[in-house]
C-alpha cells in the first residue's frame, strides 16, 4: 500500500476544504489541553529580531487559519502562503480577504520564489507530507533571510485511537501500521533541519490531549484518518459509532499528541 500522507494520498486528502474543516473540527471539538499553535507561532516570530515591515512566508498553508492570525498580529508585513492544493489555497484566499496577504499553489520541494525572499516562514503539520522533508526544508531555506518556525507531531500521536479500533477488531493491524507522521516527527525534525541547512537555535515540545464525548464524536474524527483500514461498510461515522457501540461501552475517549516546534535560521546568520 502506497503511504497515505504522501503523494496522491495527501493529494485526495486535501482536495476539498469541506473534508479538511470536518477532519480538524472533530478533533479541535475534543481539545482538552495544549496552547493554540498559532499562538505560539507568534511568540515565536516576536523572539526573533524582524524588521519594521517583514515578509513572512506560511508554506503548506491549508485553510490558513495562521496566515490569518499573523497578518492580524504583524499588520504592516506582507504575509504569503503557498500550498499544494488549488482547494487549500482558494480557502485562504477567502480566510484572509482584506489583509495583506498572496496566497499561491506550490509545491514545498520547489517553491516558486527567489533566494532570500523572506524574513520568516513557518511550516506547520505539513513536513509529514514528503517523502524527503530534508529537501523540502533545504527549499524553503533557500527562500530565507532569516528565521523558520518548523512545527510537526510526535510519531506515537493519537495512538490510543488505534489501539481502540485493533481491540474492537474493526482494524486488526492499525497499531502495526507505519505513522503518518514518521517522515518528520518530533524525534528527527531536529536532525532533518540540519541536514536541510538550517541551524537549529530551539527546540520545545508541548503534550495537547483530547477527550471526545462519546463514541460518535470519536468515529466522526476516526471516518476522516487515512491511517486505518475500515471495513467498507462502517465508513459513514453514524455506522462506525453503531459498530463501536455494539462492540465497547459508549463513553468518552481520550488521546493525545505532542507538538514540536523548531525555531531554526539558515547557517551563518545571526538571530
Ligand atoms: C495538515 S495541513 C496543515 C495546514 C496548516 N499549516 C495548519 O497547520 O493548519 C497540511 C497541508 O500541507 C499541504 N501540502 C502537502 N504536501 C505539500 C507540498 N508538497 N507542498 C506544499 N504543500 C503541501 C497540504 O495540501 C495541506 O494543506
Amino acid at each position: 500500500m502506497s503511504h497515505p500522507f504522501h503523494g496522491d494520498g495527501a493529494r485526495t486528502l486535501y482536495t476539498s476544504e469541506d473534508r479538511t474543516r470536518q477532519r480538524s473540527e472533530a478533533l479541535l471539538s475534543a481539545k482538552t489541553s495544549g496552547r493554540n499553535i498559532s499562538e505560539v507561532i507568534c511568540g515565536f516570530a516576536d523572539s526573533v529580531r524582524l524588521p519594521e515591515r517583514p515578509s513572512i512566508l506560511d508554506v503548506g498553508c491549508g485553510q490558513g487559519r495562521t496566515t490569518v492570525r499573523l497578518a492580524r498580529h504583524y499588520p504592516d508585513a506582507s504575509l504569503t502562503a503557498v500550498d499544494a492544493s488549488p482547494a487549500m489555497v482558494a480557502a485562504t484566499v477567502k480566510r484572509t480577504a482584506g489583509l495583506n496577504v498572496e496566497a499561491l499553489t506550490g509545491d514545498f520541494h520547489s517553491l516558486p520564489f527567489g533566494d532570500s525572499s523572506f524574513d520568516l516562514a513557518i511550516a506547520i503539520m505539513c513536513l509529514y507530507h514528503s517523502p524527503t522533508p530534508h529537501l523540502a526544508i533545504s527549499e524553503i531555506g533557500r527562500t530565507l533571510r532569516a528565521s523558520a518556525i518548523l512545527v510537526t507531531k510526535a510519531i506515537d500521536s493519537y495512538s490510543e485511537l488505534a489501539a481502540l479500533l485493533e481491540v474492537t477488531g474493526l482494524d486488526p493491524r492499525a497499531t502495526s501500521r507505519p505513522s503518518l507522521y514518521e517522515a518528520a516527527h518530533s524525534g528527527n525534525l531536529p536532525e532533518l533541519t540540519e541536514q536541510g541547512g538550517l541551524q537549529v537555535d530551539q527546540v520545545e515540545h508541548e503534550t495537547h490531549t483530547f477527550t471526545f464525548n462519546d463514541l460518535m464524536h470519536t468515529a466522526t474524527y476516526l471516518a476522516t484518518c487515512p491511517q486505518f483500514v475500515l471495513p467498507d461498510h462502517v465508513r459513514q461515522p453514524q455506522i462506525l459509532a453503531a459498530e463501536l457501540r455494539s462492540r465497547i461501552p459508549d463513553g468518552p475517549i481520550t488521546t493525545s499528541a505532542t507538538i514540536t516546534y523548531v525555531l531554526a535560521r539558515p547557517t551563518g546568520r545571526t538571530p
